[in-house]
């Protein structure tokens, strides 16, 4: 594993400078874990090519000196609206796993959120974090779906998420090839015994045939806000309106589900417009620079969330690496957003985004 100090992190400009970094850092297993998909990876390039194919209209003389880029998640103030998406087995990348995820998201004053596959357990990350949220894979077995969650209450959590993307794993070409398994003592909320390649775990700890009376449960069962992760259409928003919950996140997975599913960005609109005021929505997917950040937001989104670049980050230098990941995209959201000509998130337009 690769350390680094301060000085050479600075050579690292933006957040795709830690890919090669990380495919070296990491064994192949490792690196076809966190940076693959499903099937053709479709999905994966066109989370991205939805942000580079929009053009932005930019505003002048506004006549603010600086932007100021803080904004609330749920309630709660955050310094920048970015956010650290859930993901699983963050020891497959850095042996200081969730907690210098969490750490790192502390001290920059935004929302981690912290997956169900976590390899430190839910009060380990609570303890080192500050209230994040907790990214709930629904249990076949609902006892254990009600301990995941009071376990994550107790512990200070803001939120829980509930994904809703994967009643099946995606078909991951590059996963199966390459046989990812997933040691036992990686599954810190889990069944002990549970070891073997990583879709098998993942279904076997899983509701397959979870609905919408699932998630009226889960709401039932904490005091805690509840967002639903993965929503793709303007009709799942709806119902998901029509069930109370308090977030949606736009989202396909990082393109791990289904290959072909439309790219995150381009889900926005619609699922904003069936919101409406009823429920904040945040998107993740293919989130790279600050531009992109810029134009999630005038198309609507409270906040977006990245995943694959604070990992390739924590594979090169742990904690400190997802620190200097989080200060990249903060620089070039604030960049962007002045060049926009918007003093907050608020002054952005939808206008300002051709489609
Ligand atoms: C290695 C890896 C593991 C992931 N594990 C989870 C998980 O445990 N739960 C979940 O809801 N999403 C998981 N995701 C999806 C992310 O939360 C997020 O939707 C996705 O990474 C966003 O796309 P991006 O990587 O392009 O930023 C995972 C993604 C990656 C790359």
């Amino acid at each position: 594993m690769t350390t680094r100090d301060e000085a050479d992190l600075a050579d690292f400009l933006i957040v795709d400078d830690f890919v090669e970094p990380a495919r070296e850092a990491l064994d192949p297993k490792a690196f076809a874990y966190v940076s693959g998909g499903a099937g053709g990876e479709l999905t994966i390039a066109d989370n991205i090519a939805a942000f580079t194919r929009r053009r932005l209209r930019p505003r002048v003389l506004r006549g603010f000196p600086e932007v100021d880029l803080r904004t609330t998640m749920l309630g709660r103030e955050v310094s920048f609206p970015v956010a650290l998406a859930p993901t699983g087995f963050n020891r497959m990348a850095h042996d200081e796993g969730e907690v210098a995820v969490t750490r790192a998201a502390a001290a920059a004053g935004i929302v981690h959120c912290c997956s169900t596959f976590s390899t430190r357990t839910i009060e380990h990350v609570g303890e080192a974090a500050d209230r994040p949220w907790f990214q709930l894979y629904a249990s076949y077995e609902r006892s254990v779906t009600e301990s995941l969650v009071a376990r994550a209450e107790a512990a200070g959590y803001q939120a829980v998420a509930v994904t809703v993307d994967l009643p099946v794993v995606g078909y991951r070409d590059r996963e199966l090839r390459s046989h990812v398994e997933i040691p036992s003592e990686f599954f810190a909320n889990m069944n002990p015994d549970l070891h073997g390649e990583l879709a098998d775990v993942v279904m076997h700890e899983t509701d397959q045939g979870l609905s919408w009376e699932d998630i009226d449960r889960i709401r039932a069962a904490t005091s805690m806000p509840v967002v639903l992760k993965g929503i793709l259409t303007a009709e799942d928003a709806r119902i998901a309106v029509e069930h109370g919950v308090d977030g949606i996140m736009v989202s396909n997975h990082g393109g791990r589900q289904l290959d072909r599913s439309i790219a995150a960005l381009d889900a926005l609109e619609e699922v904003v417009e069936a919101a409406g005021d009823s429920c904040e929505v945040y998107l993740d997917g293919g989130v790279r620079r600050g531009v992109d950040v810029v134009t999630a937001l005038a198309l609507g989104a409270r906040a977006v969330f990245v995943g694959r670049p604070y990992l390739y980050a924590l594979a090169v230098a742990g904690e400190a690496g997802v620190a200097r990941c989080i200060e990249i995209l903060r620089e070039e959201t604030a960049n962007a957003l002045h060049l926009m000509g918007a003093a907050t998130a608020n002054d952005l337009s939808r206008d300002q985004v051709i489609p």
